[in-house]
Order: C-alpha cells, then structure tokens, then sequence
C-alpha cells in the first residue's frame, strides 16, 4: 500500500433499522446473531479527514472541534490500529471529524462515524477497499457502520466471521417516496450504550433465543413487503420488530428501558393518528427518541402534527440518503 500524502475526507450518513441489530455472537470482531435491515437517511451524516503523518508521535483525534474523552479516543485508536494491521504501516495519524448527528441521542451516530472514519483512513493508508471490504472494516468499528457505507435500503448479512459478515444494497423497490420524521424528546446522552445493553439482553434475558428466531421471520417479511412496495406491511412489520427488540431490555436481568414518558407519549399519538387516517408507524433505537414512518403524501402533515407537541427544532423529516462519498 502507498500512503496518501494528502489528508482524506468521506462522508457517511447514518442509518436507521427497521429489522434492528441486538446482540453480538462474536464481542470482539462483531458478529451479530442476527442479520438486520435499515434505510440510510439523507439529514444526517458524518464528515471525517485522515491523514497519516511520519512527523507525529501519537494520533490527534478531534471530534466536532474538541478533543473527545479518553474512552471515545480508544475506541478510535483501536479502530486505526486494524487499519494500520491491514496496510502494514505504524505511522500515527491525525483525524478530524464533524457530526451532522444529534450525538447520543438514539440516532445512532456510531454508524455514520465509523463508516466515514473506515472510508476515510483506509483510502489515507493507501488501501483500496471495495464496498464489501469497506463495509466489514466499519463494522469492527460499530456493528451498524456496516450498513452506512450503501444508501437507501440496506440488508447486514450477519455470516459467521470477519470475512463473511457484511452490508449488501437491497435492489431498487417501489418504496422511494418513504420518508423518517425524527423526533427528539432528549437530547443528553443514553444511560446505557448499545454494547451494555446488547450483552445484558444476550446474557441474561430468556426470550433471546425467541428473537433469534423471529427476526429471521421478520426480516424476510420486511424485504418483500419492500419488494412489493406496500407500505402498510412495512410499517407493521418495523414497528413490531423494534418492540420485540425493546422487550429484552425490559426482561434482561436487571431490567433497564431506553424508553422515557415523552417516547410512550408520542408512541400514543401516533398510533392515534393511524387510527384517524393517518398512516405511520415508529421505531426506537437504544435512546428515548423516536423515528415515524411514512410516506411523502403524508409527511407534511404528520411533521406539523408532531412539531406542535415537541416544537418546531425537535422535528427533522429525512429521506433516503446516499452512501459513502469521499469529498
Ligand atoms: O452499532 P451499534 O453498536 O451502535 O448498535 C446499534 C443498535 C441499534 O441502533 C439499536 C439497532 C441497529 O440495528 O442499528
């Protein structure tokens, strides 16, 4: 491999499942035990540069302007030390990233992180990664991030090992005109980050192996209701896995919930709306925040409908976004 002299920038979207990852086969190189789907999301992503300096003599990690904790820059250094691996080189980097993302939050900016972090240091390193390699490199970053290197609709093939575990582009389909309307209820960081409460539901809730089972289920079901463009199947079908995903923090051992008031509250209205007419449906991550889906014929009023309980500045409406893009 040949460095690049000059710094490299990509940018990531991030993405949000609609079949959701929950729980890790493999902890260190990030097998899940389950495939998942999710739609990449055009409002918010992640710009990173890298740049490989002989003249350095550790990494200088800056994340939206400031040096970020101790733990964060771990993980980005563990992170460069497989890019490294794969290149064979020992040269420290420097690395500056901007999230577009509110952080934290239950929009899963690890996704869009790792997925430009993976783009942008692997092409500075000199390496020339297609997007199937490139999507197995963001996942040692965070599982998701796999799926943020394709746009639109995304499939994780869950595999088995390093080499067989990656995201694959499901094939154009009639569902373009889909539309995610982010509501933000918190804005603070989660108690309980992803990797916690995957290996806590793993670990010790008893309905783990019944969704093993029903995701697989699921997930076919969600692909050709895809297929066929019918938005009501796939709307039923997201917001059912994503509660069946929420019902292993509720019976993990302790239990913890990612759900606040404000999320069963808008939880509430929008299956009032469905039932006035409306068609949407939600889905949650790990974090109190909550996505609607819907379609584009009826996005306006829905944003609008949510805009005056939460106000206007917590209300973000995203399309299908690209994957990624080196700038
Ligand atoms: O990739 P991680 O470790 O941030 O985990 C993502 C977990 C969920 O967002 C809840 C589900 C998913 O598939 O993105």
């Amino acid at each position: 491999a040949t460095l690049s002299n000059n710094p490299v920038t990509a940018r990531a979207h991030t993405n949000i499942a609609l079949i959701k990852y929950w729980g890790k086969k493999d902890e260190s190189l990030i097998i899940p035990y389950t495939s998942s789907l999710s739609l990449t999301l055009d409002h918010f992503y992640t710009d990173t540069t890298v740049r490989f300096d002989e003249s350095l003599s550790t990494d200088q990690i800056i994340i939206d302007g400031q040096i970020p904790s101790e733990k964060s820059r771990q993980r980005v250094r563990d992170f460069l030390e497989i890019v490294r691996g794969k290149a064979q080189i020992a040269i420290p980097a420097s690395i500056s990233s901007t999230n577009h993302v509110p952080t934290a939050a239950g929009l899963a900016s690890s996704a869009s992180a790792f997925a430009a972090l993976a783009a942008s240091a692997s092409k500075a390193a000199g390496l020339h990664l297609d997007a199937t390699e490139l999507s197995k490199l963001a996942r040692r970053g965070s599982g998701s991030a796999c799926r943020s290197v394709f746009g639109h609709f995304v499939e994780w093939q869950r595999g088995t090992n390093d080499a067989d575990s990656y995201a694959k582009p499901l094939p154009d389909t009639g569902l373009n005109d889909i539309r995610v309307v982010a509501l933000t209820v918190e804005r603070g960081q989660k108690a309980v980050s992803s990797r916690q409460g995957m290996h806590l539901s793993v670990t010790t809730s008893p309905y783990y192996p019944a969704w093993v089972k029903t995701c697989q289920a699921d997930l076919l079901q969600l692909k050709s209701a895809i297929e066929k463009g019918d938005f009501t199947r796939f709307g039923k079908i997201s917001e059912l896995n994503a509660m069946r995903m929420h019902a292993l923090t509720l019976s993990a051992d302790p239990s913890f919930t990612y759900f606040n008031g404000q999320t069963l509250a808008i939880m509430n209205l929008v299956k009032q709306l469905r039932h006035q007419g409306t068609e949407c449906y939600y889905t949650i991550d790990a974090g109190p925040n909550v996505k609607v889906l819907c379609q584009q014929s009826t996005v306006a009023k829905i944003s609008a409908t949510f805009a005056q309980v939460l106000g206007d500045q917590n209300v973000i409406i995203a399309k299908p976004g690209p994957g990624v893009q080196y700038l």
